[in-house]
């Protein structure tokens, strides 16, 4: 995909990814995108960049906007190598770049890439950026969702970047959230997967924002589509998702060795169903966890069922609690079934 001009002077000049489908353990049926942002004023910054082997392209995207000996500074608002990998890359092309990041941040790209060449320099929230009529202001968003995450916010634009939050893994060749279909849902299985367990970081995120008293009228994340439309809308939904907000909805899960466990999951759900309640039923060895998850995610209750092996539940279901126990959703009533000998 070639660069797309998000507000006056800032590009999107990242990748897409048509072809993942496993972002470490997350199913991605739908691809994902890694998305850098070129903000071109008196000087031009860079943020984030995309994966290792993308970074021909992103390289590419820039060229069509300035020589990327150009760029003056490139904000590495995470390091995790979906955002970061294209640097050793990007570095070698932007020789006299300086690169921002939190505290965090330097130290992670110091472990991750070894260079301690690259003109490394820490920013704190508060702290700004002037590039000559665009001026970036950086906040640390500490587990939003690694250590070293920060957002960055260019005030005269009222554009926020902030990486992984408000995201969604989705391939698109549309570049914006009025052009796609079913995005809330794809933001829905994103949150669900990966910012769940932490709901209160991102409330308390929620609420620095608003004390900042940031006029935030795009919201462009790292992956997937840019909210220039419905920023609102995303906010809303994040403010909900960490406040624990559910459907009247319980979700079924279960494995089940000859049948007996399958047959009392499925007449517990007609139990729910006929008191009036959306029942969903997800057979572990049959579904993918990340479709559970995003069911989880505004459910009123989760019922668990396994038979059982060795003394203990199915593996299938002993890796679901196990990613349960990580994700920590809260305020759900649990129920436990299951047949054994
Ligand atoms: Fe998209 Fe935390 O990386």
């Amino acid at each position: 995909m070639v660069a797309v001009e998000v507000v006056p002077g800032v590009y999107w000049v990242g990748a897409v990814d048509w072809s993942i489908r496993d972002f470490h353990s997350y199913v991605t049926r739908h691809g994902t995108t890694y998305n850098a942002y070129l903000i071109k004023a008196e000087k031009v910054a860079l943020v984030d960049t995309v994966r290792a082997e993308f970074s021909r392209q992103l390289l590419a995207n820039v060229e069509g906007i300035t020589p990327p000996e150009e760029i003056d500074y490139i904000v590495v608002n995470h390091v995790e190598p979906d955002h970061s990998g294209a640097m050793p890359a990007v570095m070698n092309a932007a020789r006299s770049a300086k690169v921002l990041a939190t505290e965090a941040g330097v130290n992670g790209l110091l472990r991750h890439y070894h260079r301690r060449d690259w003109p490394l320099v820490a920013v704190k929230t508060g702290d700004e950026l002037a590039l000559g009529g665009k001026t970036l202001s950086f906040i640390e968003a500490p587990m939003l969702h690694w250590p070293d995450s920060m957002f960055t916010y260019l005030k005269e634009d009222g554009l926020l970047l902030p990486n992984d939050a408000f995201g969604q893994h989705l391939a698109t060749s549309q570049r914006f959230d009025d052009e796609v279909q079913d995005l809330m849902g794809a933001a829905a299985g994103y949150y669900a997967n990966i910012l769940m367990p932490f709901a209160p970081q991102v409330a308390r995120m929620i609420e620095k924002l608003r004390n900042l008293g940031l006029r935030i009228e795009t919201i462009a994340p790292s992956h997937g589509v840019i909210w220039r439309k419905y920023p609102a809308k995303i906010v809303q939904a994040y403010m909900e998702w960490s406040g624990g907000r559910s459907e009247n909805k319980a979700v079924v899960v279960f494995d089940s060795m000859w049948g007996s466990t399958e047959k009392m999951a499925y007449a517990i759900a007609d139990g729910v169903a006929s008191r009036g309640v959306e029942a969903k039923v997800f057979h572990l060895r049959r579904s993918d966890t990340s479709d559970v998850l995003k069911e989880i995610l505004d459910a009123r209750a989760i019922i668990i069922g396994s038979s059982t092996l060795n003394n203990g539940p199915l593996p299938a279901m002993v890796s679901f609690l196990a990613c349960m126990r990580g994700l920590r959703p809260r305020g759900k009533g649990t129920a436990a079934f299951g047949s054994y000998g």
